[in-house]
């Protein structure tokens, strides 16, 4: 006779959570919970049984538990996610010792205490980057009619209104990880957000502090936002957008990012790779290169990592193919931005 499959329904687990009060904590630490728990827990459900039962100083935020405010986002297991909506039961199979789970704040703001973020620099780029739309609509006819807009135009922002502003993109991203100035994904979505919106009176000055610096054209492709957006938010697609509104409004000498991807084209066009040596001076200019440049280009020399003379890129085998194909895909843009 076979025993019938017993399935585990509960479990101790243990809970290491980044701790830290910066008013008199010295440097950050991580406690240790061990709990009970049962599956079809939350995280968030696990937290709040710390808080009521072992340690009521543990901060963290949290409100709707449906994954709808997006204030509980955090890091767990070294990745960014809702508390409230990630299971404890799955995060097991993410752990790196067996039956521990981590708990941290989200990364790349600065942390109020424990898993409490400060938002504040999110609120001042979305103030920065106009993150609303100001109506055409006159002000005398406010209030008396709605302001529509046609359903296919919806469409285009309709997946970028399903971002809760929970920051766990902000939290994956390389460039902002690199430099806090940097616009961040969850303010580009929100831009994209605005400026797609026909019912808006100043795009041409969103735009313009788009693409000046730590903004539009510092975005590395890493995808890394896209990956871990906890609404599924094809963020990219959002960038990509502005990127080439910009190119259309603006044309491709407007800034350093745009001479820099018109640069990276006619590279490809012309040799299949790229002719690093000369980047930095088809898109900073000579002057720029010369100061900014000279003391790293001295570094690569002396490791002998310096990028190959112009004269030495030889086009790839295939060239041909590759630019008949560029062709195509050029052509098939024109006729996209002419319908
Ligand atoms: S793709 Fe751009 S915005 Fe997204 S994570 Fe990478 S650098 Fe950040
Ligand atoms: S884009 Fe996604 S991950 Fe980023 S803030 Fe919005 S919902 Fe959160
Ligand atoms: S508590 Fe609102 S999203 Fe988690």
């Amino acid at each position: 006779m076979t025993m019938p499959e017993v399935k585990e329904e509960k479990r101790e687990i243990t809970f290491r959570v980044y701790r830290f009060n910066p008013q008199i904590d010295a440097s950050p630490f991580y406690d240790e919970y061990p709990i009970t728990v049962e599956k079809g827990i939350t995280v968030l459900r696990a937290l709040n049984y710390i808080k009521e039962h072992i340690e009521p100083r543990l901060s963290f935020r949290s409100f709707c538990q449906a994954g709808i405010c997006g204030s509980c986002a955090m890091r767990i297991n070294s990745v960014s996610k809702l508390a409230c909506t990630t299971q404890v039961w799955d995060e097991l199979a993410f752990a790196d010792r067996e039956n521990v789970i981590l708990v941290e704040p989200i990364a790349n703001l600065p942390v109020i205490r424990d898993l409490v973020v400060d938002m504040d620099s999110v609120v001042g780029k979305i103030e920065k980057y106009f993150g609303w739309v100001e109506s055409k609509m006159p002000e005398n006819q406010m209030g008396k009619k709605e302001f529509n807009i046609a359903e296919a135009e919806f469409k285009l922002y309709d997946a970028a209104t399903d971002c809760i502003l929970c920051a766990s993109c902000i939290s994956e991203c390389t460039m902002t990880k690199a430099n806090k100035e940097y616009i961040t994904p969850a303010v580009l979505l929100k831009s994209y957000r605005m400026e797609a919106d026909s019912r808006d009176a100043v795009h041409d000055k969103r735009l313009g502090v788009l693409v000046s610096d730590n903004g539009v054209w510092d975005c590395t492709h890493c995808y890394r936002c896209m990956e871990h957006c906890v609404k599924h938010i094809p963020i990219m697609e959002a960038i990509h957008h502005i990127r080439e509104d910009a190119v259309q409004k603006r044309g491709l000498s407007d800034t350093p990012g745009a001479k820099h991807a018109a640069a990276f084209v006619k590279d490809i066009e012309k040799k299949g790779r790229l002719v690093e040596s000369l980047l930095p001076i088809r898109t900073n200019g000579l002057s720029w290169t010369v100061k900014n440049m000279l003391p790293m280009a001295f570094k690569m020399t002396k490791k002998g990592k310096t990028p190959p003379p112009p004269f030495m890129v030889k086009a790839v085998p295939g060239i041909e193919n590759l630019r008949s194909m560029l062709k195509e895909l050029k052509s098939r843009g024109n006729s996209n931005h002419h319908k």
